[in-house]
């Protein structure tokens, strides 16, 4: 397969290289715009799990560029990402892990005092293959993107997020229904058919009364009766519009290139991967994948990995 394979069958990879956009997610979020409008005239934005910053690419398009010199000053966009990212003008980058409290506290300080009008989520897990877990801890992503939007939206903002639909999908709906008045489920043409990625559009920001900011996850985790479903066998039925872009272009299906054309390199390369780090520990031994352990502690996993290199034996992680 050559270099230009992939051009072939991904229509918006293509376009991305073309129109300068770092990744081709850039169209998710511009599919979003061009169908809710959710951008303009807006100062001030937070783009959460940012990297490498095409959705932050297009916020300081819309939010950014178009103001004159002298005023782009009052326009705040940060991007947060555990990973760093290639600076982009008009946006300020934390390197920072959006389900930690400190990085909610590190976002309002940045506000100093205002608020934010929108906050947009594009967070993803690396991928393991095994779909439930996989949506299990995107919806984790979710809720953190959501908890630190219930301390640094205004009233009357809006919230974007991808989402996987997945078991417990409809719960997420849920929360979301707690803090906004209009909430729908968007599919954008770049988005695979195939893939269970889609985004919520939640607009109208509104605390409930009574409610104070916190980590939705803990509250989720330790009182879920009093939020998720009151009756076990009975979980509320929440119904939320779909929403889908009809484009011209369909990111299931390959384009011919024709004789003319001539490829271009990707508008930025990662900066770090978090991949990188496991790949090079994974090349040094066996994994027998008979389940998976979720290592929360970065020591426990140095030393129950070195334990399996000293060992210099195939490896069971389970
Ligand atoms: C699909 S990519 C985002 C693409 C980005 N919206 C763009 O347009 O370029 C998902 C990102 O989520 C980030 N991520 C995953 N978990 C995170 C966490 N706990 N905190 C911060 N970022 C996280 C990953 O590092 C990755 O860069």
């Amino acid at each position: 397969m050559g270099r230009t394979s992939k051009d072939k069958r991904d229509i918006f990879y293509r376009l991305a290289k073309e129109q300068g956009w770092r990744a081709r997610s850039a169209f998710k979020l511009l599919q979003a715009e061009e169908t809710f409008h959710l951008l303009g005239g807006l100062t001030r934005a937070v783009d959460l799990c940012a990297a490498p910053g095409s959705w932050s690419q297009v916020l300081a398009k819309r939010m950014y560029e178009p103001l004159p010199p002298e005023e782009r000053d009052k326009v705040k966009i940060i991007a947060v990402d555990l990973q760093g990212m290639a600076p982009i003008e008009g946006v300020t980058q934390l390197r920072a892990d959006i389900s930690k409290e400190s990085t909610a506290e590190a976002i309002i300080k940045f506000f100093g005092g205002e608020k934010a009008q929108i906050v947009v989520s594009d967070g993803a897990p690396d991928s393991t293959g095994m779909h439930d877990f996989d949506a299990y801890v995107q919806g984790e992503l979710l809720l953190s993107a959501l908890s630190i939007s219930t301390f640094i939206l205004e009233t009357g903002g809006s919230f974007v997020s991808k989402i996987y639909r997945a078991d417990r999908t409809s719960r997420l709906y849920t929360q979301l229904k707690r803090f906004f008045k209009d909430v729908c489920v968007f599919k954008p043409s770049a988005s695979r058919n195939s893939s269970i990625e889609a985004f919520v559009v939640a607009r109208q920001f509104c605390l409930p009364e009574g409610h104070k900011p916190c980590n939705l996850i803990t509250e989720w985790h330790d009182h879920p009766e009093s939020w998720v479903c009151r009756k076990k066998e009975n979980p509320p039925v929440v119904h939320v519009p779909f929403v889908a872009y009809k484009g011209d272009l369909d990111s299931d299906r390959t384009y011919d290139l024709g004789e003319d054309y001539v490829y271009k390199e990707p508008v930025q390369q990662p900066l770090t991967a978090a991949y990188q780090d496991i790949l090079k520990k994974t090349s040094q031994i066996n994994i027998k994948y008979e389940g998976i352990r979720v290592m929360h502690d970065e020591e426990l996993f140095e030393e129950w990995f070195k334990a399996g290199v000293d060992q210099n034996s195939s490896h069971d992680a389970n």
